[in-house]
């Protein structure tokens, strides 16, 4: 019976993919027909922007202007045609969905297929072919100022919800635009800085999530990067575009620039770049416009060039906008609500609770005293990345007002001022990092009444921006003095800190018992949070990239290659970027990746892989038990890491190769069964320049976070 199902399914399955096949076989038939009767002015008309955030169709065989926007956060507020001011449309409030470091905090692929499906959706209603998202550069340096909106340091959690993320959109027929390739790790100087990365770091660090989304998720189009890779601009970089992504990933859509990142014409057009984004007209003098027509006309592009660009866009076109499965799309739903708050509730990371004074006991509380600027902050809009016009965004002292107002008094004191704004030269942001001691003394007035003090601080939208990193990693706004003066002034102080990046909680860690880590969680932020505070959710939220205990400790820093030389950012760590630094370096850091706790506990025992020695191409299906051996239902992330012993040639200390998020009962034990390919335990060999599998000895390890291993194994590859 099972053989026959089987039978049927693949059959089912086989049916399926000849009917595509067909399909294609029918779209390219139609394109190449549509191309034949273009003239080429026309095509290249389709080959540049035609305002902020559109490019051309061809009006005459009834092809649709392609038209984008911002992502990643939701579908960003409608701007003019010409110029970046409001539109002041009325009917263009979205969801605000949680950043991207949380979407990967909560080591959830189904967070982040719920967070495309919502953009997705949203920019259907909107008419939107193509979002800009979602951004998923490698954190390799804290400081950066878009950390928040990319996912991790790690190429395997980066890749996993990369992949999930695009389906989502897709699922839509909304095309997602992956960005920005590659190698795009800092803000300062992105648009003159030339990166220099070995082919190894690329391989096994920067690409694995570009190559994931575009074999695994099919991402329709990708935005080349700013900077320079290895002395070429990302967006006329023929080994990025042609070689690595369109010819060996097979690559089939379209490659945009960042908004004004071209910088030649016929470089750009023969290296593979497909459309030129900018910011200003006028548009008939862009690289890519009367410019490109010249060079065809003079022969240093040829028209096989020009059609193979235009194929691919009227090839994402038929997928998107000129899909008959295309919907109409919804905006600002409570279904989008909804999975703003899911998202938010998993992202939200415990990172100590040393006194169980989480989850809040509701009965013995009459009053909560809520401090600082982030507990009434909104943080959809600020500084210069992209934000959203959001419908609602539910603040932590709103969330906490609802969540316990009914039993407790809930009262607000400022506590500091957060004077800092992203468009600010220096001196005019001087002193942003003083404490207000009128604030500091007001807080802790009120903190010394309540049974509950809630210390909302962190960052905001405008001192983590687009456009320039952080200085350091300390707190800002005098937050440290405020934290000082409410936790002497109350013993039941709760630390919240909402943020986007690493900072340094040395202090915090060493003198304050309980301590949440929050982001900017969209718009059901403050219910998410209430949630966890109150217990009404177990947090499950682990960090996706390492705090250090200094920025001295961090690879970037430690060797001096940021902001880098005479524009050149050398990444001299290789493929030591993130923990895979801090193991094998042995610097102990504040916060481990992959790290959280929960309102219970697990246990880990029976590690096993189904055979001792394995081959090329082989699989290890990999088997666990986890017990929730506490009193309240929770959910476990478990990581799998591998560690090669011996090896020969430089392979970090351990390398995350799977993870698996699981709900457990109280008192249940939880079966885990992963299976981790042999091929994917490779690394790239710089030299032959090609994937090598070592012979020998390996360890799988079965950690709660990349430096508490709860279970060993050891196998072979022949
Ligand atoms: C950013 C992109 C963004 C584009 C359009 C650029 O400055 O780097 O991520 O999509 O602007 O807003």
């Amino acid at each position: 019976m099972k053989y026959t199902i089987a039978c049927f399914m693949a059959f089912l399955v086989a049916g399926e993919v000849l009917a595509q096949n067909k399909s294609e076989v029918a779209l390219t038939a139609k394109i190449n027909n549509i191309l034949r009767k273009m003239t080429l002015e026309e095509k290249i008309q389709m080959l540049h922007g035609n305002a902020l955030f559109s490019s051309a169709g061809v009006p005459r065989f009834g092809i649709p202007e392609l038209t984008c926007d911002d992502g990643p956060l939701g579908v960003r507020e409608e701007i003019k045609r010409f110029d970046w001011a409001s539109a002041n449309w009325t009917t263009d409030s979205a969801t605000f969905l949680p950043n991207g470091s949380a979407i990967a905090a909560t080591w959830n692929p189904a967070m982040a297929h719920k967070y495309g499906v919502v953009i997705g959706e949203e920019a259907n209603a909107r008419q939107k072919n193509i979002m800009l998202a979602p951004a998923f550069n490698i954190c390799r340096m804290p400081l950066c100022g878009r950390t928040y909106e990319y996912y991790s340091e790690d190429p395997y959690l980066n890749s996993q919800l990369a992949i999930q993320s695009v389906k989502g959109i897709q699922s839509q027929h909304v095309a997602a635009c992956i960005k920005h390739f590659a190698a795009n790790n800092q803000e300062l100087n992105r648009d003159s800085v030339n990166t220099i990365v070995d082919e190894r770091a690329l391989r096994e660090i920067y690409f694995p999530a570009f190559k994931a989304a575009v074999q695994q998720g099919n991402a329709y189009t990708v935005m080349s990067a700013y900077n320079k890779l290895n002395g070429y601009w990302c967006s006329e970089n023929d080994f990025l575009l042609n070689k690595v992504l369109k010819n060996e990933w097979g690559f089939k859509g379209a490659v945009m620039s960042d908004w004004s990142g071209v910088h030649h014409t016929v470089a750009a057009a023969n290296n593979g770049l497909d459309i030129e984004m900018g910011s200003s007209g006028p548009y008939d003098q862009w690289y890519f416009a009367k410019p490109l027509l010249a060079a065809v006309k003079s022969g240093q592009v040829s028209v096989k060039t020009i059609d193979d660009k235009v194929r691919r866009i009227l090839w994402l076109i038929y997928h998107t906008s000129m899909s008959s499965n295309h919907s109409t799309g919804s905006i600002a739903t409570p279904a989008h609500a909804k999975a703003a708050y899911d998202i938010a509730s998993e992202s939200i990371v415990l990172l100590k609770n040393d006194a169980h004074l989480l989850p809040l006991k509701v009965n013995n509380i009459r009053s909560i005293a809520v401090i600082g600027d982030n507990a009434v902050r909104r943080f959809a809009l600020g500084g210069y990345g992209a934000g959203v016009k959001a419908q609602h965004e539910i603040t932590a002292l709103e969330g906490i007002k609802s969540r316990f107002g009914k039993t407790a008094s809930v009262t607000f004191a400022q506590g500091y001022k957060a004077n800092y704004l992203a468009n600010n030269t220096d001196a005019q942001n001087a002193g942003y990092d003083q404490p207000d001691q009128m604030l500091i003394d007001q807080a802790v007035a009120l903190a010394k009444t309540t049974d509950i003090a809630i210390l909302c601080i962190g960052s905001n939208r405008e001192f983590e921006s687009e456009g320039h990193d952080r200085k350091n990693l300390k707190l800002p706004f005098g937050e440290q003095e405020l934290v000082n003066a409410v936790s002497a002034a109350n013993p039941n102080t709760i630390i919240v800190i909402m943020a986007g990046a690493p900072y340094d909680l040395n202090q915090i860690k060493k003198s304050n018992h309980t301590i949440v880590w929050s982001w900017f969680n969209g718009s059901e932020a403050g219910n998410a949070l209430a949630d966890v505070l109150k217990g009404i959710v177990n947090p499950s939220g682990r960090l996706p990239f390492t705090f250090p205990v200094s920025l001295g400790d961090s690879p970037a820093t430690a060797l001096n290659t940021y902001p880098g030389n005479n524009m050149t950012a050398d990444y001299k760590e290789g493929i030591l970027v993130g923990y895979r630094w801090y193991d094998t370096k042995n610097i102990d850091p504040l916060y481990c990746f992959g790290y959280g706790l929960s309102y219970t506990n697990f246990t880990y025992s029976d590690l096993v892989t189904n055979k001792k020695v394995y081959k090329r191409g082989d699989k290890i299906t990999v088997s666990l038990k986890v017990k929730n051996t506490g009193a309240v239902a929770g959910k476990e992330v478990v990581q799998f890491y591998i560690s090669k012993l011996n090896s020969t040639v430089l392979r970090p200390g351990k390398e995350l190769k799977a993870f698996k998020k699981i709900m457990i009962a109280p008192g249940q034990t939880a079966p885990v069964l992963i299976n981790i390919a042999i091929n994917d335990l490779a690394y790239f060999n710089d030299k032959l320049k090609n994937w090598m599998i070592e012979p020998g000895q390996y360890k799988i390890l079965a950690a709660a976070s990349s430096r508490d291993i709860r279970q060993t194994a050891t196998f072979n590859i022949k």
